[in-house]
């Protein structure tokens, strides 16, 4: 039998030096923020009890406890995304897994495709909502009451004060960080034209086929969540040209230094507060 989230987090907490302040999932093209923590603890997935193993480009598969500006996260390099196949409690297992070792806050990273002109690739957008289009929900099935609700609210789903600490922290490093609507697609087929401009009219402002799952098991679990979401391409909407992973991948990594100054200067905040 596969193994529960909670016999995993005490597997973990045995084996972790200590408790992380945050949960960091790290998307496309930011697993190399990885390279810029003092690592303290590293596991490949494989090792780990009811961790499926990553199948997606750019995507690593390590679980890494480290420091981030003084502050000790608990990364996820590499995400289980629906599209590979893999059930939607395989999706949000490893964010189980953070909330049961009693993490508070959930950062999620992205890689994402723009239905805003204003929103260029390599900018980044912080989520302050999102709309959930992937059919299905995380929490769909037997509710684990210990866990949390059967109903559980998701207005504010992304916490107003980390928004605001960010807005904070973004204007002191003079970077640009406006907020957007997030909608989550299954994947992996792009978006056409139509569906583009359809979700643009639904208030949408970027486009992915990842974090919706995580973000609601993380709310479910009572954990607070940041979203940070870097703009890798313009959708369908703008452009007639074909995004390779390559570009993806570059533009990604444009954003990648300003991410991680953002972040620093979150987790320094929130190690303070
Ligand atoms: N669509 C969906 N997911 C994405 C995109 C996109 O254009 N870019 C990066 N992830």
């Amino acid at each position: 039998m596969a193994a529960d989230y909670r016999q995993t987090a005490s597997w973990l907490r045995e084996r972790l030096p200590l408790v992380p302040q945050a949960g960091v999932i790290l998307g496309t093209g930011l697993n190399d923020l990885a390279d810029h923590l003092e690592i303290l603890f590293k596991m490949p997935y494989s090792e780990i009890p009811g961790f499926a193993s990553s199948t997606a480009p750019s995507h690593k598969g390590n679980l890494i406890l480290g420091k981030l500006g003084g502050v000790p996260i608990l990364c996820l390099q590499g995400r289980f995304h629906f599209y590979e196949g893999y059930p939607m409690s395989t999706v949000v297992f490893p964010v189980r897994v953070i909330a049961c070792l009693g993490v508070g806050t959930l950062i999620v990273t992205n890689a994402s495709g723009s239905l805003r002109e204003q929103y260029a690739p390599g900018s980044i957008i912080q989520l302050n909502d999102h709309i959930n289009h992937m059919g299905t929900n995380p929490l769909i099935g037997h509710n684990d009451e210990t866990l949390g609700e059967r109903f559980p609210s998701l207005n504010d789903v992304y916490d107003r004060e980390y928004l605001e600490i960010c807005r904070q922290i973004a204007a002191e490093l003079k970077i640009d960080l406006p907020q957007g609507t997030y909608i989550a697609v299954t994947g992996p087929s792009l978006e056409t034209k139509a569906e583009c401009a359809a979700f643009a009219g639904w208030g949408a402002d970027l486009v992915g086929m990842s974090t919706v799952p995580e973000v609601i098991a993380a709310r479910h679990a009572g954990m607070r969540v940041l979203a940070l979401s870097v703009v890798t391409n313009y959708s369908n909407l703008f452009h007639d040209l074909e995004h390779s992973q390559e570009e993806i991948r570059q533009n990604a990594n444009l954003a990648a230094e300003n991410l991680r100054s953002l972040l620093a200067g979150f987790l320094r905040k929130l190690a303070k507060a």
